[in-house]
């Protein structure tokens, strides 16, 4: 028998609001919930604000979520400690992030299911089973073997631009490497890559839409941000991409090939192949995770080198420190903003007590610029011994598994940008959509001497 959703007992899942007073007397000045606060990137004096204040924090929720506040963690310690103790800090207990995908009157029903029934949500054997099964793809020699690929791919995209000297980075380059390297690893055909493109803007505004449905149904909004049009295109891109994943996994089923798709539809699981819930949110967990985060570390690697040009100035004369730089890139970066964690029972973490199914979350951004870790944490510094120690994939048995790809990737882009493109730089305004989960840069220009 295939193991049964866990979205099913989500539906029936209470989460608690704070059992305990807060341990520390401090208002926040900011609110996390707010996803207009990480449209100028990630608010980082927040984050040290509230480390030094409060680092275990009880942030009320806005009034119209449905669910009751959550503990913010903002210190390393802490967030050390909550990822590798799953037995407390279960990833399955409950489920979502920060914020519910909305009310069930307005939630996109398949969203909300998928965004829970895949392997970040579970706990247990069943988790390190399904991890297993993703694990050949990226072991070193699949690795070794994907990075050739990249190499001709980063070259490709690279002479589109070279002769006109500006491009928006995002479009040209940050979003066609993952979705190429993805796709290589899935086994998505050619013809069919170019969607992802789309369908992964949209999962970027996904909160934006859900918060602005959850406004206008508890009476909190007259008129929606966003209109009714946008909102059924969201919908119909969503659907799209639900049922490609669908019918793609249904094929490798069928027809097994070599590739990370087929190790999925065909994995059997205690005793069974996984079901339809666990096949599509698996599908949207790898084209998410592997996509966007990799996409947003590209184009954040840019400003760090527009913002630090001493620190270009060491990279272009020693590219031996590729792969440092890779790893202070992604500290200061911290593509994924945060994910939860629910307790299980009642505990202690630093001074603070908590209760049984409250709702934790991780500030891997705050972690990655904790000042008892990283010295000058601010300061983007290519040579730092410890860049490695940070936080940004996660830590315990939930740690990234595309680690190795995105550090790759990061690397081979960034050689060929400074080989041929020494100058390439930030050239004009960013753009950054309303989203506390994932830093989506959604627009980056940038100019650069072009080639005769
Ligand atoms: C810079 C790039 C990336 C960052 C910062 C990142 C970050 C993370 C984080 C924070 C987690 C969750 C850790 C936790 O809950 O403890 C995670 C899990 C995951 N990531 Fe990544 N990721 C990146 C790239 C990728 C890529 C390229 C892929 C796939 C090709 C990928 C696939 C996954 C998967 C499947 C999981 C779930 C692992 C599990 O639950 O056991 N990620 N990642």
């Amino acid at each position: 028998m295939s193991y049964p959703p866990i979205s099913e007992t989500a539906l029936n899942t209470i989460i608690k609001s704070n059992a305990y007073e807060p341990y520390y007397p401090y208002k926040s000045p900011i609110d996390l919930y707010d996803i207009h606060q990480f449209t100028n990137g990630q608010p980082f004096s927040a984050y040290d604000e509230l480390r030094e204040n409060s680092p275990i924090y009880f942030q009320k929720p806005p009034e119209w979520d449905v669910e009751p506040g959550a503990w913010m963690l903002t210190s390393y310690k802490d967030i050390m400690e909550v990822s590798s103790n799953p037995a407390i800090f279960s990833s399955q207990a409950s489920t979502g992030n920060l914020m519910t995908l909305g009310n069930p009157e307005t939630r996109h029903p398949k969203l909300w299911q998928t965004s829970i029934d895949h392997m970040l949500n579970l706990d247990g054997s069943f988790h390190l089973d399904l991890r297993r099964e993703h694990m050949p793809f990226f072991k070193p020699g699949y690795v070794d073997e994907l990075h050739k690929k990249v190499e001709i791919k980063v070259e490709v995209l690279l002479d589109a631009i070279a002769k006109v000297g500006k491009s928006n980075l995002v479009k040209d380059l940050s979003q066609q490497i993952p979705i190429f390297t993805l796709s290589e690893v899935l086994g998505i055909p050619e013809e069919d890559r170019h969607k992802l493109s789309t369908w992964m803007e949209f999962l970027e505004l996904a909160q934006y839409f859900a918060a602005e449905g959850m406004k206008k149904t508890q009476g909190k909004t007259e008129e929606m941000e966003v209109d009714t049009s946008m909102i059924e295109l969201f919908e119909n891109m969503i659907g799209e991409m639900f049922e490609y994943g669908k019918h793609i996994l249904q094929e490798k089923r069928l027809n097994p090939k070599n590739d990370l798709l087929s190790a999925i539809a065909n994995a059997e699981l205690g005793g069974a192949k996984l079901s339809q819930e666990y096949l599509d949110g698996s599908w949207l967990l790898i084209i998410f995770a592997g996509n966007d985060t990799t996409r947003n570390s590209i184009s954040g690697a840019i400003k760090l080198l527009t913002e630090f040009p001493e620190q270009k100035k060491k990279l272009l004369n020693n590219l031996d420190l590729l792969p440092n730089f890779a790893q202070e890139t992604i500290r200061m970066v911290s593509p994924v903003i945060h994910m939860r964690r629910t307790t299980t029972c009642e505990t202690t973490l630093g001074n603070q007590k908590l209760g049984k199914g409250e709702k934790i979350i991780m500030w891997y951004g705050a972690a990655n610029r904790d000042p008892s870790i990283f010295s000058n944490p601010n300061l983007f510094d290519i040579e730092r011994e410890n860049a490695a120690k940070h936080l940004a994939f996660g830590m315990g048995r939930h740690t990234c598994i595309g680690k190795p790809v995105a550090l790759m990737q990061l690397k081979e882009v960034y050689k060929q940008i400074l080989t041929r493109f020494p100058d390439m730089q930030m050239d004009g305004d960013w753009k950054v959509a309303p989203n506390n989960f994932v830093h989506a840069i959604q627009e980056m220009p940038v100019s650069f001497t072009p080639e005769k």
